[in-house]
């Protein structure tokens, strides 16, 4: 018998992403792998979470272990708006306040609250995969916006507005990652920040801001210039997200959105249908880590391991790919994103490098939503030793020199 018949119109639509299919191929153990996005593990405090489960084991006993509210720990809940106020400047009460199992469930239940088959959602290209598949697996329409080194290019976004009103859509939300973006390592500049919320305004669309990235800088200390645009909210149009996947670890599942109440309520709902509530340990994990004031200790361990990752990456690339390539030099987060000069397919190029160098990354395509961006890769320099940065980045300038027309 075909189970295939008995499937949804929506669940016939669903497509996995190109970076899934890919995942065979680019994690053997025998390749150096620049596509892995997820953070290094020896980033995370293990001992530390070692030393608050027995604590909260001998303290709790069997409790820790039972179901937790559907908004999540009120006491997490209290502590990540003191921290989104004192840190991001965001002002957040705990009625606009939601714990998510990751902030990938963020993507699907903002888009579940939102969107109606059809609606239009504006996205940067590149954008998050994760994000663009969720959104369109509910059928939205994506418009893909182009961007510069400042951010979205805000006329073009006015126009893609128009588009979709035009084609009778009705606009949404533009779905934005401001700070060292995935897959493109951009921030985009205070002034776009601005714009995007005047428009927004403007054109009667809310922001969904995903800032999954936003403490990963490599300055000394915050850069003024990564204030969310959610900083800037004075009539409830921006969703802010953000999760404690990149500085803590990604396998808590802890992720949190500081949104209108109407909507935060609403996620609550789909949140009670889709896992009921966040993991009652992970959440008193990470209270408990925030309670004994070790975050700041650990986000600048988190930074230092990435910023010393990162100057690899961009000494290597300056090495090896000068005249083949443009790249980005990231500040902060987890990748680099490289466009070849030459009009070469990287998705073909993953078959090649891998087979023949042993070394992989993720082609640019599947990241815009307009089909463009073959000649782009990117490159997470996260779980790569430092040696096999200089080594990988070398035998891919070679196969890309060899394959340039
Ligand atoms: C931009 C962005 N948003 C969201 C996520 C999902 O993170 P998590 O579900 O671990 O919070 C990722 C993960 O790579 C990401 O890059």
């Amino acid at each position: 018998m075909s189970a295939e018949k008995f499937l949804s119109a929506g669940a016939r639509a669903m497509r996995s992403s190109l970076i899934r299919q890919l995942t065979g191929l680019v994690n053997r153990p025998d390749v150096i792998s620049f596509a892995a996005g997820s953070p290094n593990a020896a980033t995370f405090p293990h001992e530390r979470f070692t030393e608050i489960y027995n604590d909260l084991t001998a303290r709790e006993r069997g409790r820790i272990f039972q179901y937790s509210v559907t908004r999540g720990n009120a006491q997490l809940i209290h502590a990540v708006c003191g921290r989104s106020r004192e840190i991001k400047s965001i002002a957040a009460s705990p009625e606009e306040t939601i714990l998510l199992s990751g902030s990938q469930q963020g993507l699907d239940f903002v888009g579940r609250v939102l969107l109606d088959p059809g609606d239009a959602v504006f996205v940067e290209m590149p954008s998050f995969i994760g994000a663009t598949a969720a959104f369109a697996n509910l059928g939205a329409r994506l418009f893909g916006v182009n961007c510069d080194e400042d951010g979205m290019d805000i006329d073009h976004l006015a126009r893609q507005a128009a588009s979709a009103r035009k084609q009778g859509l009705t606009p949404k939300f533009a779905y934005v990652i401001p700070n060292f973006q995935n897959p493109s390592g951009r921030v985009w500049s205070p002034a776009r920040r601005r714009e995007l919320y005047a428009l927004a305004a403007r054109e009667n669309f809310l922001v969904f801001e995903d800032d999954a990235y936003g403490e990963l800088y490599f300055d000394d200390a915050a850069p003024a210039d990564l204030l969310p645009v959610k900083a800037l909210d004075e009539d409830d149009r921006v969703i802010y997200m953000s999760t404690f996947s990149k500085i803590l670890a990604p396998g808590l599942r802890v992720a949190w959105i500081h949104g209108p109440e109407a909507i935060v309520r609403r996620i609550e709902f789909c949140k009670e249908t889709g896992d009921l509530c966040t993991a009652t340990l992970s959440q008193r994990i990470v209270l408990e880590f925030l309670r004994r004031g070790e975050m700041p200790a650990q986000t600048d361990r988190v930074r230092a391991f990435y910023t010393g990752k990162a100057a690899k990456m961009r000494a290597a690339a300056a090495a090896h790919f000068d005249g083949l390539a443009q790249w980005t030099r990231p500040r902060g987060g987890l990748f680099l994103w490289l466009r070849l000069f030459a009009a070469i397919d990287t998705l073909p190029l993953l078959r090649e490098s891998v087979e023949r160098d042993k070394v992989a990354f993720i082609p640019g395509a599947p990241f815009f939503v307009d089909g463009s961006g073959s000649n782009a890769l990117r490159l997470s320099f996260s779980n790569v030793s430092d040696e096999n940065i200089e080594i990988g980045i070398s035998r891919l300038s070679r196969r890309v020199r060899e394959r340039r027309p």
